[in-house]
């Protein structure tokens, strides 16, 4: 497409005298695309029927003037006032029974027949008008979906779809009192029409109803998408269409909203102000765009890369000089074809007058714009050989939505996560410099030599027959504690020993386990002692070699982790969570066992990743620390862009290449 810069622009916000200066100075800064009107349903339909595209069509035509093209978001996470004084009914019901009120966005319920007639009114309309709008080239259904729903919505309308949802799914009403395990607590259900969507209970809740809920709420965002997509697609045939993603978010399942689009985008905030640390590490921001790579399989567009400090009611962070552009090319080192940034101006009203664009609210260019200007610059020449190429790691990490949400429901320890174990694991590659895929747990493993499967707690007999055949045909797979524990509905299965039939694969079985509750426990791997956390599977080996014992609890002396061969492959399982340090011993055994190759050697806070195309390797060297640094790479390329191989000035990228045809 050749488009690979841009920003996220709010004309609306600004006088309209401003606008040609706008487009002058993203001219300047090589800024080829705008992202618009995702927020501004009011401004183009004042009143019910009453189009008024006039100002977003000059809006359009005066960038297209400079060279600009135009992404639309349709406007359907903020439904205007009148809309909500005609139909109060449209806004959602938390957990807790109360509506959400007008006054901040996402105050809709996806599920109300009146919004979508109000949404298929407004989408008609918008696509009708933009079709042959030469300045426009694609949209962005709705925004951010999923934000802010996390536990909406709970009204009669939601409740009517979920129990149709359920119906369609289960059939007879025994079905689902089977499936769900209600003769627990007398929670049987004579009809359908008893069941409700989860409201706030006296106590507990039953983990089969919870996962159906998660799955059917994900269901609904995707419904409510396709409900736009398809209007746009009828009236618009030669625009794309893709949404912007919150990375590894679970509200909705990624994969499924992805056959929906022509592409995957997503919003990055690394220096948001609810990090922990000043900014989120480097290795959390590779791991969130390998996953948004996965969604589709393909490469991506960052919709929103952070530009400023980020803020609402608190602040984030500044960005340092040179941080912003090691975080963009960080994504385009991951597979991002096109950077975005969010936002151009600085907003001088509302909820985000703090979260900081490109200019400030002086509308002065000044460090961030420079900053941009030199990026866009002086990498715009290589892009358009990036696109479409990407990364080809060795190794893989399975991801799963269903997994996800069954650990929300029983997270068995405060402390553990699905998306914070996967994290975990990511974190000892890429330390190690060795690029990693996301994949679905059913997709075609066998061209990675490591397949990584955390928390595989969810099991069915062709998940098992999967990984069994992956293995046997000479995989290398490495499974953990919690796997095969519950059958696809969330009912624990009986009658078996952990885990179940991959107990024959791994050679093992556990009969029992601990769950390290305030504390912390020991293996000793080699000759040393390492820190354990979280868990404990109490293994007995049947045909595995054991790899490291536990040193403390009664169990103390016994397997924490084995290994097996198993026909051509070999299967290594972790009973238990690895402290950082013994993880990082682990991934760097399970590499080299399976000959996966690192890239090269960097200290902490350097970043190594290639994207590739029939022909060309491309290899990334970013500094993401303020220090000058020092690394190794472990193949020969030849330098396309930086100052001198092997040396790093403080967030200094480089570019190297390489022929591989
Ligand atoms: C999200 C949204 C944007 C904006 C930014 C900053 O990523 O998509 O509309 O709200 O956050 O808060
Ligand atoms: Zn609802």
């Amino acid at each position: 497409m050749g488009i690979h810069f841009g920003v996220d622009y709010y004309p609306e916000h600004w006088p309209h005298e401003r606008w040609e200066t706008d487009a002058k100075l993203m001219q300047e800064m090589g800024v080829q695309v705008v992202r618009m009107a995702e927020f501004s349903w009011f401004k183009m339909e004042p009143e019910e029927g009453l189009f008024q595209f006039e100002w977003l069509e000059e809006a359009v035509a005066l960038l297209d003037r400079y060279g600009i093209k135009t992404i639309l978001g349709t406007p359907t996470a903020a439904p205007p006032a009148w809309i909500i004084e005609q139909n109060p009914e449209i806004q959602p019901i938390d957990r807790q029974g109360r509506r959400r009120h007008f006054g901040g966005r996402h105050h809709d319920c996806q599920s109300n027949a009146t919004y979508r007639e109000h949404i298929c009114r407004f989408v008609t309309a918008m696509s009708q008008r933009f079709a042959d709008n030469s300045g426009v080239i694609g949209w962005q259904i709705d925004n951010e979906l999923g934000n802010s729903h996390g536990d909406l919505c709970m009204c009669d309308s939601c409740k009517g779809r979920f129990q149709q949802w359920l119906w369609e799914k289960y059939g007879t009403i025994e079905h689902l009192n089977e499936t769900w395990g209600t003769a627990f607590w007398s929670q049987g259900y004579n009809r359908f029409s008893q069941i409700s969507t989860p409201l706030i209970t006296a106590v507990g809740e039953n983990p089969s109803a919870m996962l159906d809920w998660k799955c059917f709420c994900s269901d609904l965002i995707v419904d409510f998408a396709k409900w736009q997509a398809d209007i746009i697609r009828k009236y618009c045939p030669n625009h794309f269409i893709t949404h912007n993603y919150m990375c590894f978010d679970d509200k909705v399942n990624y994969y499924d909203l992805g056959e929906l689009l022509d592409f995957v985008s997503n919003d990055i905030y690394p220096a948001g102000h609810w990090q922990q640390q000043p900014h989120q590490p480097e290795n959390e921001l590779a791991a969130s765009h390998d996953v948004v790579r996965s969604y589709k399989k393909m490469p991506f567009w960052m919709m929103e890369q952070q530009s400023g400090m980020a803020g609402w009611e608190i602040m984030g962070r500044a960005l340092e000089p040179g941080q912003m552009s090691a975080w963009a090319m960080q994504s385009v080192a991951h597979g991002a074809d096109a950077i975005v940034f969010f936002r151009w101006r600085t907003c001088a009203m509302g909820t985000e007058q703090y979260w900081h664009g490109i200019l400030g609210h002086s509308g002065n260019p000044g460090r961030i714009f420079r900053e941009a200007k030199a990026l866009i610059h002086r990498f715009s020449q290589y892009m358009d050989d990036f696109e479409g190429s990407m990364p080809c790691p060795q190794a893989a990490i399975v991801h799963n939505f269903r997994q996800n949400y069954a650990f929300q429901i029983q997270p068995h320890h405060p402390e553990l996560t699905y998306i914070g174990q996967l994290q975990k694991y990511y974190k000892a590659f890429y330390d190690k410099k060795i690029p990693v895929d996301f994949v679905q747990e059913t997709d075609d493993l066998s061209k990675y030599q490591l397949v990584v499967a955390p928390l595989q707690y969810l099991m069915t007999p062709e998940l098992e027959q999967h990984y069994i055949d992956y293995v046997a045909q000479g995989g290398n797979l490495v499974l953990t504690m919690r796997t095969g524990v519950k059958d696809a509905t969330n009912l624990c299965m009986i009658n078996r020993e952990l885990p179940g039939r991959l107990g024959e694969l791994c050679g093992i079985e556990v009969p029992e386990y601990d769950c390290l509750l305030q504390t912390k426990g020991g293996v000793l791997y080699g000759k040393k002692e390492y820190e354990i956390e979280k868990w404990c599977d109490i293994i007995t080996l049947i045909d595995a070699r054991q790899l490291a014992e536990y040193s403390t609890g009664f169990y103390q002396g016994t397997p924490a982790i084995t290994e097996n061969n198993y026909e051509w492959g070999k299967v290594w399982y972790v009973g238990t969570e690895p402290g950082e340090e013994l993880l990082e011993e682990l991934v760097d055994y399970f590499a080299k066992q399976s000959k996966v190759e690192t890239l090269g050697t960097a200290p902490a806070g350097v970043e190594l990743m290639t994207r590739e195309d029939k022909e060309h390797r491309w290899l990334f060297v970013i500094n993401h620390t303020n220090e000058e640094m020092v690394y190794n790479l472990h193949d020969t390329y030849i330098m396309l862009e930086g100052e001198k191989e092997q040396f790093l000035k403080p967030y200094e990228i480089q570019l190297f290449w390489k022929n591989i045809s």
